[in-house]
């Protein structure tokens, strides 16, 4: 029993660890608030196409799913990809949730109806070229703290960012 809370806490320490020591961003949930607060701009009915880049232990994509999406998260911390997994499998959201341990910028955008995120200002800048680029049009795309650089917001609210592809 001790050594399978000793392999638990060594688990949730090296998955701390793991995202800023090599991906460069710390794992950090987007707050309850504002992750509600997301779900309610991006406006998400049944069966629509969600994806959260880097999408940590779930948090955007359980929601999603709650407001029944049908959400993917794409995620190169292995242990965040594994814990999450994990949870798919408990809460039986197998059929609604998928999470890729992929990098944010091999992900398949293309399908899209909400894109969102919370990423720090050099992902911020790779990424907006490949998802304008890549999403379709009226796709939402909601970032948590920071902003793209050469687009402008439909909204600014509680500190989340929402835009909108144009025809
Ligand atoms: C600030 S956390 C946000 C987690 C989640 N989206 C949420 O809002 O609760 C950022 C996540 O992005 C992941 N990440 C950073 N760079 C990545 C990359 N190149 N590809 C995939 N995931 C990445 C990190 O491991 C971390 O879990």
């Amino acid at each position: 029993m001790l050594s399978f809370l000793l392999y638990c806490v060594v688990f949730i320490l090296v998955a701390f660890v793991f995202s800023p020591l090599f991906l460069g961003v710390p794992f950090l949930p987007t707050h309850r608030k504002q992750a509600r607060k997301m779900m309610e701009l991006a406006q998400i009915k049944p069966g629509m196409k969600v994806i959260d880049l880097g999408s940590g232990a779930g948090r955007l994509l359980f929601l999603a799913a709650k407001s029944g999406a049908q959400a993917t998260g794409y995620e190169l911390n292995p242990f965040l990809v594994i814990w999450t997994k994990l949870l798919i499998f408990l809460k039986g959201k197998r059929g609604q949730i998928k999470v890729f341990y992929k990098s944010i910028y091999d992900a398949d955008v293309g399908d899209a109806d909400v894109i969102m995120m919370f990423l720090y200002p050099p992902h911020m800048k790779k990424l907006e070229t490949k998802i304008f680029n890549e999403a379709k049009t009226e796709v939402k795309i909601l970032s948590y703290v920071f902003q793209f650089h050469n687009y402008k917001p439909i909204a600014n609210e509680q500190g989340i960012f929402m835009y909108k592809k144009m025809p």
